[in-house]
């Protein structure tokens, strides 16, 4: 019989920089679900790789003063071992500027073009030369009254730039009603929710699938001035991979269509709107799922170079082991929410659940082995009764179909949960029947037998569920309990309970997870920066409180209030608000306040900004993120809560007296002013 399939694909990352803990997340939650599946008996395929092309590497590249090639091969050789050392087992590495990818996107795009789906159009803009640069009026400065180049300064003509549109809109309805026939699509639930009424149902703009200013792309082969927009590039590596359109398509038959996508939830939309169309277009299958996993966050914050609160696996690795880490990022947060990482919960978590939980557990079962039994595994005394481990041997035999079910759904943390009730039962089982008393009595030898057997066959369960989270961990515990035999090592010997073989050797080893010092180990992990900035901290939360009570009061004071407006004012006047439309990128609860947000926008070509904002009562964060909103963007910064606000998110109060944002007609660019 055929193997069933599975295949799954992690973002292909920009290597802009090397990968922190966060690109580690989404990377060591895809291995862990391979690894499941081939212990399951699965033919899995597992891709992930880097997305090379565009201005923003073009640019990096610039400034180290090396070609764009030699910029990104450095970072993606350096990403290639930071996997190794994390134990990730790809089947493939796709890179976007390998030649097999960039061929068949050649070829992609020239049936789009070739059906009609893409369409070219011209619009006008200002233009400087030297620098070969579109610039829109918002993105052009002025010099003495005269329109310039905001690079270089020099003049800027209008000029006329052609581009490829995909007609995203024809599709529309068609996407609209699949994706309301298929709930597994979109995943968890909440992000298709997200994705109807955000933008399909307002409805879809036609996609700019071209650029002329990006040098640093695919060529469109039929255009050759043209590079594909680097989304239509990076999407079609999840095919380009497995050898679509070539002669060479085996893998795209046996694996197309992926069982899940596993992305960020910043990049749903693209998985889930863009790629579905080209895909349909092309008269392919879509994948059975996008899966929208939370952030990592840092304190309130995504990770970002430039806030400086990057973490990067390495250093952690080399001190306590990629298991650890591994077991960390897969058990802080169920896969789907937000969660912040912070190297106090990760040194708790090794203390409580590994030295704890299960290192002791495995520790005192072989030691109690060695002990009462001259290290021999027992044999199962079918004379002697032993009821009080009933209960647990059958939760025990259930767990494999309980993790099973939790990582059918991807909820990693949820099926490690599922495992650590049943070793956190084996701990209270050795309590409660008190092996050491048992121990004393020559004629309870028979009892204490069965109890030490019972725990050393949920430690051989637990090591083989753990396997595919903490690769490494298995074997070592396989050594200290004498189990050689690998037949029953594997998924299917979890099939009934009691497998486990009398008269094997166990040896006591090394502490599995030696427990450490949380405080010390704070210290060592904190460079002396870091402790330098936790005073410096300290010093500006009071500051902030001043400042957050300051804001209140104002805030009270202005609300929403009417000022009172002067009965006329000029066309000047109104002029003096640049007032633009903004992208919501990211949104979520200022700390320590119930009433503002704070918002980074987008702005186009003008750049993203900070804005905070007294509407926390009225929305979710999470609901605006997508949305389009109008900005007023050259009033002065203000400080709220602490946080510097670059701007003043318009809304109007309705009869009801809920404040309700100013909204856009579909159709207008980022950036663009309102007026
Ligand atoms: N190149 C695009 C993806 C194209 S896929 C066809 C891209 N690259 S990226 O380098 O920015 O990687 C983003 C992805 O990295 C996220 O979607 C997520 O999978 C992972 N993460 C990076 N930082 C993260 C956190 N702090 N938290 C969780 N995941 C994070 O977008």
């Amino acid at each position: 019989m055929e193997r069933k399939t599975f295949y799954i694909t992690t973002p292909i990352y920009y290597p802009s920089g090397n990968m922190t803990i966060g690109h580690t997340y989404t990377t060591v939650a895809a291995d862990t679900m391979t690894r499941f599946r081939k212990m399951q008996g699965y033919d899995t395929y597992f891709l992930t790789g880097t997305d090379e092309h565009g201005q923003k590497i073009e640019k990096k590249a610039a400034e180290a003063g090396v070609t764009p090639i030699e910029y990104v091969d450095k970072i993606v050789a350096e990403t290639q071992e930071l996997w190794k050392l994390m134990n990730i087992e790809y089947d493939d590495f796709i890179r976007t500027t390998q030649e097999r990818h960039i061929k068949v996107v050649q070829q992609i795009f020239r049936k789009f073009w070739e059906q009609g789906d893409i369409y070219k159009a011209e619009y006008e803009g200002m233009y400087c030369t030297p620098c070969e640069s579109f610039w829109t009026p918002t993105q052009l400065e002025e010099k003495d009254g005269v329109k310039v180049c905001p690079d270089c300064g020099r003049p800027c003509q209008p000029m006329q730039e052609e581009s490829y549109f995909f007609r995203m809109s024809k599709y529309q309805d068609w996407l609209i009603e699949y994706i309301e026939q298929h709930p597994d699509f979109i995943q968890p639930a909440k992000r298709a929710n997200e994705m109807l009424t955000n933008f399909l149902r307002p409805g879809l703009q036609d996609l700019c699938v071209s650029r002329t200013s990006v040098k640093w792309g695919i060529p469109v082969d039929f255009d050759q001035k043209h590079t594909v927009y680097v989304w239509i590039d990076a999407l079609s590596n999840y095919i380009t991979a497995l050898g679509y359109g070539t002669e060479h398509d085996e893998l795209f038959q046996k694996y197309w269509p992926a069982d899940v996508h596993l992305v960020g939830k910043e990049i749903v939309r693209f998985h889930t709107i863009y790629w579905p169309i080209m895909l349909h277009a092309l008269g392919l299958p879509l994948p059975k799922q996008v899966f929208g996993h939370g952030w990592l966050l840092f304190g309130t914050d995504k990770m970002s170079k430039s806030k400086g609160n990057v973490v990067y696996p390495q250093p952690i690795v080399a001190r306590y082991g990629v298991d650890p880490l591994r077991y960390y990022l897969m058990r802080e947060m169920p896969f789907g929410a937000d969660g912040n990482y912070t190297n106090e919960s990760f040194l708790t978590r090794m203390n409580a659940d590994l030295a704890n939980d299960l290192g002791n557990l495995v520790s005192r079962t072989v030691a109690m082995i060695e002990k009462y039994f001259d290290g021999i595994m027992p044999a199962w005394d079918r004379d002697t009764e032993e009821p009080t481990g009933e209960a647990l041997r059958k939760h025990c035999a259930d767990l494999p179909a309980q993790v099973d079910l939790q990582m059918g759904k991807l909820q990693f943390s949820q099926a490690l949960t599922e495992i650590w009730k049943v070793i956190g039962e084996c701990n209270k089982y050795i309590d409660l029947t008190q092996p050491w008393v048992l121990g004393k009595d020559p004629e309870k030898k028979g009892l204490l037998g069965n109890v030490l057997l019972t725990l050393a066959e949920c430690v051989r369960f637990v090591a083989v569920l753990i396997g595919p989270f903490m690769p490494s961990t298995p074997a070592r515990i396989f050594e200290q309990i004498g189990l050689q035999d690998d037949r029953l090592k594997t998924w299917d010997s979890l099939s009934c309970f009691g497998k486990l073989p009398d008269g094997i050797r166990v040896r006591k080893g090394e502490a599995l997870f030696p427990r450490i010092d949380v405080n010390k180990e704070l210290e060592a992990l904190s460079g002396p920066e870091d402790k330098a900035d936790k005073k410096e901290e300290k010093a500006q939360a009071k500051q902030e409180k001043k400042e957050q009570k300051a804001a209140d009061k104002k805030e009270k004071k202005s609300g929403h209030e009417e000022p009172e407006y002067p009965a006329e004012i000029s066309i000047d006047d109104f002029f003096k608000c640049k007032i633009q439309a903004a992208r919501v990128v990211h949104c979520e609860k200022v700390e320590k306040s119930s009433k503002l947000l704070k918002f980074t926008l987008s702005l186009g070509a003008d750049g993203e900004r900070t804005v905070v904002s007294g509407i926390q009562k009225y929305y979710d964060p999470e609901t605006l993120i997508g949305r389009q909103v109008a900005v007023i963007t050259n009033l002065k910064t203000a400080k709220l809560a602490g946080i510097e606000s670059q701007g003043m998110i318009l809304s109007a109060m309705d009869s009801q007296g809920n404040l309700k944002l100013v909204s856009i007609e579909e159709g207008v660019e980022d950036g663009a002013i309102i007026g």
